[in-house]
């Protein structure tokens, strides 16, 4: 039996079809009565004309309430003014379940009111465009390292050391072995997987236990991690604006009912194309210094810093060459100063800050056994990762996209918390 979708009415105009939903709203005039109808891919009109239906059809119309379930069968109609284009003209309905008391009702919520019943809210007209365009983001990430070579290497969450700093570890207790800790980025396995494969990309929920409650910041969040040997931070760059570039364009091209029904300004995204401006760390800090921020050379910036920094620029800022002390352990030094890490991080526009870290690593054995010295890591938990460096040690390169982050500025969201289906923050386990 042919199935039907709303998205796919135009295929199906004059014919008679068969729409399994849930009512999305209803109002009447007299004689003429009009379903909303949802069925995960659209809405579409139904229109019930007494005369044309049976009785018991038109009765039927008054039991639904927001969100119960049914099946309704009609004729297509095209019409211009409807949303879809496409109306549909009822011959039957069919109750299956009716919802009592549906919380989401089309007046203003708070947003903790919906947070509580995300899994409800999930059905309402902006969440649904949020997360096609979060499909459609993790869809272009795939089709861009796939059809460039790239082999998917799938990294643990449980690990037994830090990547990212101590600071914000999870950890859990794992049997004999002592503790456990979620993954905070996957990097150091897609390291010895590009050692492996040349070039290959890690994806994955990663895991922060961040203090931090801004709009930024999620416990849980999903990042893809290219990996390259053989690439040194130029290169790195250079792939990083590609892939942007990439992500941004599938997004404006798929997905434009979506980007319209979030009301966002696309003449922005539109601009995201290579190559994007490229300065120093130490050019951002003048930068912000013009701009009357009393920034000391060395800090790592804030939010603000980074809202007032790609505030100077119309596209995705790079900011390259860090203060070393700053980030990880694992960058490489810029060997024309010592004091700065081959790392390059990208900032969004319009104030959605980094979405992009990355950096050139270190390849040298010695050089990074000092390193997780400095920083004082477990030496024993980092053996297997200083084989890559005992064992035909190359130049290579990496960076992580948060994808949260990039979904919120490409939607043009106020918080990652509307990004990801389940949100996770300090504050908010359920649902
Ligand atoms: O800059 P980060 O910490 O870099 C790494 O983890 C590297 N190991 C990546 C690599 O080189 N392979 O995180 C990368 C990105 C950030 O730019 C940001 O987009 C996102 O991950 N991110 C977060 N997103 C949401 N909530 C958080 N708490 C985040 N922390 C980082
Ligand atoms: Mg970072």
């Amino acid at each position: 039996m042919t199935k039907y979708y709303i998205e796919e009415l135009s295929k199906y105009d004059g014919q008679e079809v068969e729409i399994k939903g849930w009512v999305y709203n209803k109002r009447s005039s007299g004689k003429i009565k009009f379903l909303l109808v949802r069925d995960g891919t659209g809405i579409v009109q139904c229109v019930i004309v007494k005369n044309l239906v049976p009785e018991d059809v038109f009765e039927k119309f008054d039991l639904l309430t927001q969100e119960s379930s049914l099946i309704i069968r009609g004729k297509v109609r095209k019409e211009d003014r409807a949303p879809g284009g496409y109306e549909i003209d009822t011959t039957d309905i069919q109750i299956v379940h009716i919802a009592k008391d549906y919380p989401i009702t089309p007046k203003e919520h708070g947003i903790e009111f919906l947070a509580d019943i995300r899994h409800l809210w999930l059905r309402s007209t902006r969440q649904h465009a949020i997360m096609r365009v979060r499909h459609e983001i993790i869809r272009s990430i795939r089709e861009f390292f796939d059809s460039r070579g790239f082999t998917l290497i799938d990294a643990p969450i449980f690990t037994p050391a830090a990547c990212e700093g101590t600071s914000t570890l999870f950890e859990t207790e794992y049997f004999d072995l002592g503790k456990a800790y979620l993954t905070q980025s996957g990097q150091l396995y897609g390291e010895a997987g590009a050692m492996a494969f040349g070039k290959i990309y890690v994806f994955g929920p990663t895991f922060r236990a961040e203090k931090s409650k801004t709009r930024r910041h999620l416990t849980e969040f999903w990042m893809v991690e290219p990996e390259v040997a053989w690439n040194d931070l130029n290169d790195n760059m250079e792939l990083a604006e590609e892939f942007l570039e990439h992500i941004v364009a599938s997004v404006l091209k798929n997905r434009d009912k979506e980007l319209k029904i979030l009301e966002r300004d696309i003449t922005l995204l539109q601009k995201v194309k290579k190559p994007l401006p490229r300065i120093s760390y130490s050019e951002a800090v003048d930068i912000l210094k013009k701009n009357g921020i009393d920034f000391q050379w060395g800090n790592d910036f804030g939010g603000t810093d980074e809202t007032v920094i790609s505030s100077q620029f119309d596209k995705p800022v790079i900011v390259h060459r860090y203060p070393a002390e700053v980030k990880a352990f694992y960058m490489k030094r810029d060997p024309e100063n010592e004091k700065l890490a081959l790392a390059m991080d990208i900032l969004a526009p319009e104030g959605y800050g980094e979405i992009i870290g990355g950096s050139q690593r270190e390849d040298d054995y010695d050089t990074l056994v000092q390193r997780i010295k400095e920083h004082n890591l477990p030496m024993e938990a980092f053996e297997w990762y200083l084989d890559l460096r005992r064992y035909g040690s190359v130049p290579h390169s990496g960076f992580g996209l948060g994808v949260e982050r990039t979904v919120a500025w490409i939607c043009g969201l106020e918080h990652v918390r509307e990004t990801i289906p389940f949100p996770r923050m300090i504050y908010r386990l359920t649902p």
